[in-house]
């Protein structure tokens, strides 16, 4: 069942890693069996004002957690400052590269520093104290760095939201976040086209409920897309920067390890998106040492994460993992397919970078251009490869290990979700041998279990359900604004654990396997998504009497969306009402969420308390007739036949 080729790393790889096997596993265990004992050791790794009263203090069964409290440091000043007084003052702490090619940006972590004290006093300037919340809606651009460090550096509270999101998903966030500052763009590059950012803000400010005093907006692209200019809420960046007596020093705030440092929203199986808050120390010690450990840093690294800081990748990955490590950390603003499907490619070799990491979702888009894309390149500065935001098939795990990595570059697949802060599952590349398509091995202080329906533990090789048995670090501490969704989300299905919504298979070497959501969140490209997202957005058009929503096996995607969606009765379907469901999905919620299949539905399988069966909708989806278990108790079993020979005709 588990039957796989193994891949170790070569001996110079282990010979100059941060990590050997042994010394992982002694780790391991410390850390699993005297979690404070070791993480008061590991929070050396940052620099405190104050160490901490106690190390852990929990109930992780009702999920109450506090880790380091009552010690006291700041994000900013672990990221930036105390680099200053080391070799690495004038390294290159952001390399940017724009979409265009040939435009880029370098910051050393002495220029970063003082972009960082000015934006955090153009934050002061507008009344921003630690606490407040702050709404970032940019492009992937130099200042969305800038703007969430300026926000740590004061103690304020940020919140990104990624900048594919539509105005409606803007304004559900604006509402709940209630930011006292917004930080956006004129507008963004993506892949040669322009995205507009301002004009969402102003479209999401109209309709929400809380007003925003300030609207900071920077500037990318220099043509004024965007219609309203608010006198006296808008603020054009550069008029502040411009003032004479904006100071470029900004004493760092000295926060509680346990303060909230920022929020981000993510999707659930039910209702809106919701934020997920993460907390100083804890969140920071994750993202450091994950970082040090998994991707095997070394000072000479350049580290290139192809993520969105609009996700929790990027805020992990991009910034405070890597920054708080003194690493140079490069950040692109464009897609991989453009100007060509060369274009990873051509910029790890103009960088010289070292460790990539990327999705499974673009390693499979660029296979499909074809290996001539990879060979026009010399990739010989890649020495490490990473996985991130879905399960990898094994195929496109080796296209990347031979193809890449040329056979040379570890392949480190990493399993984690928002709400883990950092890497929970993951080969640590010189000490744990690969298996394409396993996550592998825990790291340290993270005890994953296998439990079945009923919430039994299971032992050795088994399948079920994932959860975590121990509080860790980098977890997220609360839904933002709704104490009582954070324990009802993932403490009650198996009690006394973490449920992570995914299903796993463990081997008999004890690597996991993960295979996705068992709940109804979507994974499309990486993108975290709930069905009922999509469902409530198809609805809301007035010819739609019903609608939902489940994955299916796509290609590229990974998981593709299905939409089976019940019409009024008189109304037409037609490819003009197609169209219009489309993009109303893309207005309500974003781009990525529109789905790729609508199949007209005459009615839903249900059962008779009128739940929709969703296990058979996903079977249908995914082509699977022969397998679609017990039918005969729904409400009207014929609708299954005809949805069957409906996905026969049209969507096969
Ligand atoms: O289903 C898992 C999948 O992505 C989910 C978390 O999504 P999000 O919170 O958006 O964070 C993505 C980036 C950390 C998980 O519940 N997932 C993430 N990484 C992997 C993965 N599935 C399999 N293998 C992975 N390496």
């Amino acid at each position: 069942m588990f039957e796989s080729k193994k891949y170790a790393p070569s001996e110079e790889f282990v010979r100059n890693s941060n990590l050997t096997k042994d010394q992982y596993e002694e780790m391991y265990k410390k850390s699993i069996s005297d979690p404070e004992g070791f993480w008061g050791e590991q929070a050396e790794r940052l620099t405190w004002f104050k160490k901490w009263d106690k190390v852990l203090e929990h109930d992780f069964a009702n999920a109450k957690v506090e880790w380091f409290k009552g010690g006291k440091l700041n994000v900013a000043y672990n990221c930036l400052d105390r680099h200053l007084q080391t070799p690495a003052k004038n390294k290159a702490a952001i390399i940017w590269v724009g979409d265009k090619p040939g435009e880029t940006r370098t910051y050393t972590y002495q220029q970063l520093h003082r972009e960082v004290s000015l934006h955090a006093n153009v934050l002061k300037r507008f009344g921003i104290k630690r606490g407040d919340r702050v709404l970032i809606y940019l492009p992937m651009i130099p200042e969305l760095a800038i703007f969430a460090l300026a926000c740590t550096r004061i103690g304020a509270v940020h919140s990104v939201v990624f900048g594919g999101f539509s105005p409606e998903s803007l304004q559900s966030r604006i509402d709940d976040a209630k930011p006292s500052l917004i930080v956006t763009s004129d507008a963004g590059f993506r892949g040669g086209r322009i995205i507009d950012m301002k004009k969402n803000i102003d479209e999401a400010l109209q309709r929400s409920e809380h007003k925003v005093q300030h609207v900071i907006v920077a500037e990318r692209v220099g043509n004024e897309t965007y219609t309203v200019w608010n006198e006296g809420r808008d603020h054009h960046l550069r008029d502040i920067l411009n003032s004479p007596d904006l100071s470029d020093e900004c004493p760092p705030e000295e926060m509680d390890a346990e303060d909230p440092l920022f929020i981000l929203y993510t999707s659930g199986s039910t209702g809106k998106p919701k934020g997920v808050l993460h907390t100083t120390g804890g969140y920071l010690l994750g993202a450091n040492m994950t970082f040090n450990y998994v991707f095997d840093h070394k000072p000479d690294d350049t580290f290139w994460c192809t993520a969105d800081i609009g996700w929790v990748t990027g805020h992990s990955y991009i910034l405070y993992g890597p920054l708080s490590n003194g690493a140079t950390s490069l950040m692109f603003e464009g897609v991989p397919s453009y100007p060509d499907a060369g274009r990873f490619w051509q910029i790890c070799d103009k960088f010289g970078v070292t460790v990539f990491y990327t999705a499974p979702t673009a390693i499979r888009a660029l296979m499909r251009e074809g290996v001539k894309w990879v060979e026009k390149h010399r990739l010989n500065t890649l020495r490490l490869l990473g996985s991130v935001g879905e399960p990898i098939n094994p195929e496109a795990w080796e296209w990347y290990y031979h193809n890449v990595g040329k056979g040379r570059c570890p392949v480190v697949d990493t399993w984690w979700q928002t709400e883990t802060g950092s890497i929970m599952i993951s080969p640590l590349p010189g000490a744990i041998d690969a298996k394409p398509g396993s996550a592998t091995k825990p790291f340290f202080g993270i005890e994953p279990v296998i439990v079945d329906n009923d919430g039994k533990e299971l032992e050795g090789a088994a399948s079920g359900n994932l959860c975590i048995k121990q509080p860790w670090p980098s977890m997220m501490r609360g839904v933002y604004g709704d104490p009582e969704r954070f324990f009802n989300t993932y403490f009650v299905q198996f009690k006394g654990y973490y449920f992570t919504g995914d299903g796993a298979n463990r081997d008999e070497d004890g690597y996991y396997w993960i295979t996705g959501r068992v709940d109804d969140v979507l994974n499309v490209s990486g993108h975290r998504l709930g069905s009922a997202e999509v469902e409530s957005a198809l609805v809301e058009h007035q010819s739609v009497a019903e609608a939902a929503v489940v994955g299916y096996p796509h290609d590229i995607k990974g998981q593709g969306i299905y939409a089976y969606v019940t019409v009024k009765n008189g109304v037409h379907t037609n490819d003009e009402l197609k169209k219009e469901l489309l993009e109303l999905v893309a207005e309500k919620i974003g781009k990525i969420a529109r789905p790729d299949v609508i199949h007209w539905a005459p009615g839903l399988p249900k059962t008779r308390s009128g739940k929709i069966m969703r296990r058979i909708l996903r079977k249908i989806a995914e082509g699977e007739f022969s397998n679609l278990g017990d039918i005969s108790t729904l409400a009207d079993p014929s609708v299954v036949a005809t949805l069957v020979e409906d996905k026969q005709k049209y969507h096969s």
